[in-house]
C-alpha cells in the first residue's frame, strides 16, 4: 500500500475531482425556492453523467444521491421537496465513485441574504477545516487534527460534534481510522505517508449534542440552533499533504461568486 500510495492517489483525485465539479456545479441552483430534491437530482445527473456513480444512493437504506443539511440539521440530511428559504444556510454533501475510488467533500452554501451570526459560524467552520488540514504531513498524530479545529472554534464560542467524524476512505466508503474533530495534540494514531481520509468538521452554534430524527438518518442539533460543516478527502506525504476534492471554480466558502 504505501509503496504505491501514488497510484491510489492518482486514482482517488479522479473520484475527488467528480465529487468537487459537482457541488460546483449545483451552487447556481441554491437559491430560494428551489427544493433539495431537485438539488440531489441535478447532484445525481451530474455524476453519472460524467462517469461516475453517487456513493449515498441506497448506502445503508440512504434513499438519496447526497445529503442535504439545512440550518440545525447537521448531517446526513434527506433531500425533499420542501423549498429553501431566504436566509437558510445548508450543507450538501457529495461522494463520486469513479472506478471504484470515492471522493467525498461537502460544502456550506448561503441561500440568499443569510444573518452575521450564520456567516460567522460557517466561516469558523470552514477556517477550521483547513486550518487542520494545513497541518497534516507524515508522523503528526490524529489529536493534532483535532485539538486544532477543537481550539480555533471553541475561542469563537461554538462547539464540535462528537457524535459523528471524518473517517479513512478509498474503494471502501468509510473505514478506519476515525476522524475525531476534537482531541489533544500528540493523542492518537501517526498519521503515514500515502493514508487518505476526510477532514469533516461539524461546528455548532451552542451545545454539541445531536438527536436523531425518526427517518434514522436526519441528525439535529440537541437545542434547534445552527450547525455547519465543510468536508475534503486530503492524502498524506511525507511533507505534507494533498487535497482531492478542490473546487475548480474556487468556490472554497460561501458567498460564491458565479
Ligand atoms: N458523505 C457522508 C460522509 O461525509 C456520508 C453520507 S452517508 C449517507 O461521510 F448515507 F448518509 F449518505
Ligand atoms: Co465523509
Ligand atoms: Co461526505
Amino acid at each position: 500500500m504505501k509503496n504505491n500510495y501514488k497510484d491510489s492517489f492518482e486514482q482517488i483525485k479522479i473520484a475527488g475531482s467528480l465529487a468537487a465539479e459537482t457541488l460546483d456545479e449545483v451552487t447556481a441552483f441554491v437559491k430560494p425556492g428551489v427544493t433539495t430534491d431537485k438539488l440531489d437530482k441535478i447532484c445525481y445527473e451530474f455524476i453519472k453523467d460524467n462517469g461516475g456513480y453517487s456513493a449515498p444512493l441506497y448506502y445503508r437504506g440512504f434513499p438519496k444521491s447526497c445529503c442535504t443539511s439545512v440550518n440545525h440539521v447537521v448531517c446526513h440530511g434527506i433531500p425533499t421537496q420542501k423549498y429553501l428559504n431566504e436566509g437558510d444556510i445548508i450543507n450538501i454533501d457529495v461522494t463520486a465513485i469513479v472506478n471504484g475510488w470515492h471522493g467525498d467533500t461537502s460544502r456550506m452554501f448561503f441561500v440568499g441574504e443569510v444573518s452575521t451570526k450564520s456567516k460567522n459560524l460557517v466561516s469558523a467552520t470552514y477556517n477550521s477545516m483547513m486550518k487542520a488540514i494545513s497541518i497534516i504531513k507524515n508522523g503528526i498524530h490524529l489529536g493534532d487534527i483535532g485539538e486544532t479545529i477543537q481550539t480555533y472554534v471553541e475561542k469563537k464560542g461554538f462547539s464540535v460534534v462528537r457524535d459523528f467524524c471524518g473517517h479513512g476512505i478509498g474503494t471502501v466508503f468509510h473505514e478506519t481510522p476515525n476522524i475525531l474533530h476534537y482531541g489533544k495534540k500528540g493523542e492518537g494514531m501517526k498519521l503515514e505517508t500515502g493514508m487518505i481520509f476526510t477532514v469533516e468538521p461539524m461546528i455548532n452554534e451552542g451545545v454539541y449534542n445531536t438527536k436523531l430524527l425518526k427517518d434514522g438518518w436526519t441528525a439535529v442539533t440537541k437545542d434547534k440552533y445552527l450547525s455547519a460543516q465543510f468536508e475534503h478527502t486530503v492524502g498524506v506525504t511525507n511533507d505534507g499533504y494533498e487535497i482531492f476534492t478542490k473546487s475548480k471554480k474556487k468556490y472554497e466558502q460561501p458567498p460564491y461568486l458565479i
